[in-house]
């Protein structure tokens, strides 16, 4: 484990300490399962005609919905009031602000196809590994949604291979679909950069972090060295690549 991945695991078990940070972070998750997605899917499904390629996109999308509803009773569980999740930390939103809006713009060809399945790529890429971290920060304080998260990580681990195998089935080339792999990594991993900033600042105010003043300038001060080196917080999906 890098010492990235080493902090951002000891600074989730913070919050996931007290009942409201865990309900907290569980709604977050039901919130970017069930965000817009599912517009990707309708458009794809209209330019997909292979039954096999329809198969699966029927399958993501059911899982995804499933996977809402899970995590949401996941964070109605943990008995607290929950806020709906604040529009400046929809991560799945601000990087379709950042690539100029791929949830609403519609799939006209294969190569649209392409883009919006290396899209979703990048999206179980970062789910994947955050999914990993969080299951491990959930286990001592509530195993039943540890296993949970670690069950929806081996569905997101699946539905990496269908966005590969469609992905490759409609790119032009290899070298095409790689460069769009590689532009939209970059890009997501900004997003995410920027967003746990925004989502520090908001869990330190409404106290779902577990930590007094100390604890909080401590972790402002490794988050804004982290941001100084430039280094992006790639996944190790883009990192082995
Ligand atoms: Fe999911
Ligand atoms: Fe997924």
């Amino acid at each position: 484990m890098d010492i990235r991945t080493r902090l951002s695991l000891r600074y989730l078990s913070r919050m996931t300490k007290t009942a409201r940070g865990r309900a907290f972070i569980l709604n977050q998750l039901a919130d970017a399962e069930s965000n817009g997605e599912n517009k990707v899917f309708e458009s794809v499904l209209k330019h997909v005609d292979d039954p096999s390629l329809q198969k699966m996109i029927e399958k993501h999308q059911a899982d995804e919905i499933r996977h809402a509803k899970l995590y949401r009773a996941a964070a109605e569980r943990q008995g607290v009031p929950i806020a709906p999740a604040p529009d400046h930390l929809k991560i799945i939103d601000r990087l379709d602000r950042a690539v100029g809006g791929f949830l609403n713009s519609p799939i006209t060809d294969g190569q649209g196809v392409m883009e919006a399945y290396v899209m979703l790529q990048v999206i179980e890429e970062r789910g994947i590994t955050q999914f990993k971290l969080l299951a491990q920060a959930f286990r001592e304080t509530d195993p039943q949604s540890a296993d949970l998260i670690d069950e929806i990580a081996g569905d997101e681990e699946r539905h990496l291979r269908y966005c590969l195998a469609i992905s490759r089935r409609y790119a032009p080339d290899e070298s095409t679909r790689l460069a769009t792999l590689k532009k939209y990594r970059d890009i997501e991993a900004q997003c995410f950069a920027d967003n746990s900033q925004a989502m520090m600042q908001h869990t330190f105010a409404n106290d779902y972090f577990s930590g007094g003043p100390l604890v909080k300038w401590f972790w402002k001060q490794i988050q804004g060295l982290g941001q100084r080196s430039g280094e992006l917080p790639y996944t190790t999906y883009a990192v082995a690549a």
